[in-house]
């Protein structure tokens, strides 16, 4: 018996042991096994002014979750509508998701920007990454207003 630990990525032999066994242990959870459908499509979107970058924003999709995982806007054009506008694309790109989800800090400005946009808590993260509290946001089907 031994366990072999190396830091990165899985090498080949590793990813070929996830992609034969990964199928199998689906189909016993979910009733499905086509991997393809853990495939997370990742998009990127600036907001510019005269070729700069103000803003951005990255968010990805699976299993019908659009998931924002960063968004900045430089502080020198904040308060802007910015922000909001990066939100309301990702938005309208996710609009065949059933849920729209990200991660925040708890009682953060940054999580009264997405209460002022729609968002509401779904769980509280205790001293989760780097020892604070996060808050963990979503608007679904409800809160969209799509059903
Ligand atoms: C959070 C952030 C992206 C918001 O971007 P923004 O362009 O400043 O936001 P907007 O101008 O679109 O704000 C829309 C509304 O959200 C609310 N809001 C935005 N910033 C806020 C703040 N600091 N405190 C309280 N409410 C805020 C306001 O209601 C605002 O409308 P108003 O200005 O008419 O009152 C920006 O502050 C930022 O980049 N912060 C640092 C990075 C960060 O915290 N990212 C999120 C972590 S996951």
């Amino acid at each position: 018996m031994v366990i072999n630990m190396r830091s990165g990525p899985p090498d080949v032999r590793c990813r070929r042991f996830f992609q034969d066994n990964w199928p199998q242990a689906n189909r016993e959870i979910f009733g499905w096994g086509e991997q393809e459908r853990w495939q997370k499509k990742y998009t990127v979107l600036t907001y510019e002014e005269n070729g700069e970058i103000l803003g951005a924003a990255l968010f990805w999709q699976m299993g019908g979750v659009g998931y924002l995982s960063q968004i900045l806007v430089s502080a020198a054009h904040r308060r802007r509508g910015i922000g909001a506008r990066l939100v309301t694309a990702f938005e309208r790109e996710c609009s065949a998701c059933h849920k729209l989800a990200l991660k925040t800090y708890k009682d953060s400005p940054s999580q009264q920007f997405f209460a002022r946009l729609g968002y509401v808590p779904e769980a509280v993260l205790e001293v989760d990454i780097h020892g604070i509290d996060w808050v963990y946001m979503r608007k679904g089907e409800r809160e969209c207003g799509r059903k």
